[in-house]
């Protein structure tokens, strides 16, 4: 043993023989590190309930992206027990698996919200985006009233579900031909819905901004900001197994 030790010297005299030595040692780091990833079926453990964005939602989702709410807002709740008794169900790999780019975020100058959905109501997200200050006085958050008056571009919409599903959010042809149509019955109060909730199952309808003639950039943030973590039933998922 001592002698192989001994014999350490050569190496470290001698620089190309080291940095040699070095990347063998480092491949064999990284083979074993990635190469199991390549016999996994799926890096991501599919969930129940997952479903790809309704073509309001997506559009809600881009004026998020827009506006920078990322900023001061994360999307994705840690395991740890502060978080979890603040927030929810600590968040799952699947919940963000249709994300293009995911919105986890990495600054808190407001509160989480990959589980706000539902928490408040309609009016109170159009009335907090308006003026925050006006439902909490301490808020530090940015008027957002403009959306209100800023009617929501459709026509681009099927192409955004065409984007997606290029870089693999299963968008099937009935939802790629509805895109517009369905965007538009989403915040329509009049509108039949079965179609829509066919293909979206679990999709908040009925008008979000309080106008229900206008669809505005409002409706779209709103619908999107109901939706949130409210698609896995978490009183049917088990953290161990992922199955009931
Ligand atoms: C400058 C930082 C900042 C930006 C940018 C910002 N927010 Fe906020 N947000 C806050 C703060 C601080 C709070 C907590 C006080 C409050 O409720 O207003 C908050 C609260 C919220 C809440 C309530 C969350 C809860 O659980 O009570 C929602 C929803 C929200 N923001 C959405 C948005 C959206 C959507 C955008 C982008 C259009 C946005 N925010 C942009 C700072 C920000």
């Amino acid at each position: 043993m001592a002698s192989i030790l001994d014999k350490h010297h050569i190496l470290e005299k001698n620089a190309t023989l080291l940095l040699v030595g070095s990347l063998l040692v480092v491949s064999i780091g990284g083979i074993v590190e990635i190469a199991p990833l390549f016999y996994l079926q799926n890096t991501i453990e599919k969930v129940e309930g997952m479903r790809p964005y309704t073509p309001l939602e997506l559009a809600g989702r881009n004026i998020y992206i827009r506006e920078g709410c990322y900023v001061c807002h994360s999307q994705m709740i840690r395991p740890f027990r502060d978080e979890v008794e603040r927030y929810g169900h600590y968040s799952l790999a699947a919940e963000s698996m249709y994300d293009h780019p995911f919105q986890w975020g990495s600054k808190r100058t407001g509160p989480d919200l990959a589980r706000v959905g539902g928490r408040y109501s309609n009016e109170w997200h159009v009335q907090h985006l308006s003026d925050p200050r006006a439902v909490v006085p301490e808020s530090i958050m940015p008027k957002y009233a403009f959306l209100k008056e800023q009617e929501v571009t459709v026509k681009d919409v099927g192409m955004d579900l065409k984007a997606n599903e290029d870089v693999g959010v299963p968008y099937n042809d009935d939802m790629l031909a509805n895109a517009e149509a369905d965007m538009k019955a989403q915040a329509d109060p009049n509108a039949d819905t079965t179609a829509l909730l066919q293909r979206y199952p679990k999709a908040k309808v009925g008008d979000f901004d309080g106008d229900p003639q206008k669809l505005t950039e409002m409706d779209a943030l709103v619908a999107y900001l109901q939706m949130l973590g409210t698609l896995v039933d978490f009183s049917t998922y088990d953290d161990a197994t992922g199955y009931r």
